[in-house]
């Protein structure tokens, strides 16, 4: 029987097992302008935000197979407004874990009380991302044009994507 896929807040023991899947994402240089040197420690002190954000992982049993964080996009007047990011382990995309943290990251900004979730920038590359987000409601705000530098397609646009909640 194949076990069910379940999103839980992670803690500090997850970590080990949320690392080699950040430090492939920002190794590969793909999709986040995040410092590909990064430390284990450094990376962890990033990804783990503190309450009232929120880190998670979707896990199968055992196996960590992504990992989402939460905020507020801004601090002050911009906190009614909520941000994230989302990364899944190589092996287990194209079967469910993205749309899975996307989901729990919209219902905990909706049972959190804010008014909309932006996401600041996405890779006018990173077509499954895009896909993923217009299919649960999220549009796009405008481009901020090449504003990302691709290992392979060059200088590619960031997206702003917006979801009203
Ligand atoms: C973007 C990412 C989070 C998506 O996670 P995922 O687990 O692969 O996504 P899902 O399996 O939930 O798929 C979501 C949608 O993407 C599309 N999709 C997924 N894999 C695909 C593939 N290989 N080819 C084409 N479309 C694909 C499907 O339309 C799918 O929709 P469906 O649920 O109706 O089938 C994942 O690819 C990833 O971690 N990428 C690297 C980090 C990253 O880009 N993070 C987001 C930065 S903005």
């Amino acid at each position: 029987m194949s076990l069910e896929l379940t999103v839980r807040e992670a803690g500090e023991e997850d970590w080990p097992r949320i690392w080699p899947i950040v430090h492939d994402v920002i190794t590969e240089q793909q999709t986040f302008a995040y410092d590909p040197e990064m430390t284990s420690a450094e990376a962890e002190r990033s990804w783990l935000v503190p309450a009232p954000g929120r880190t998670v992982v979707a896990v199968r049993g055992d196996e960590v197979l992504g990992t989402a964080n939460m905020y507020a996009n801004r601090p002050g007047p911009g906190n009614h407004v909520a941000s994230g990011s989302l990364m899944v382990a190589r092996t287990a995309r194209g079967a469910g874990v993205g749309r899975a943290l996307v989901s729990d990251l919209i219902a905990w900004a909706r049972r959190a009380g804010f008014a909309a979730i932006q996401f600041n920038a996405v890779a006018e590359t990173n077509g499954t991302a895009i896909r993923l987000y217009e299919s649960l409601g999220f549009v796009t705000l405008g481009v901020a044009p090449g504003a990302f530098r691709h290992p392979v397609a060059g200088r590619v646009g960031l997206r702003i994507m917006w979801l009203e909640l």
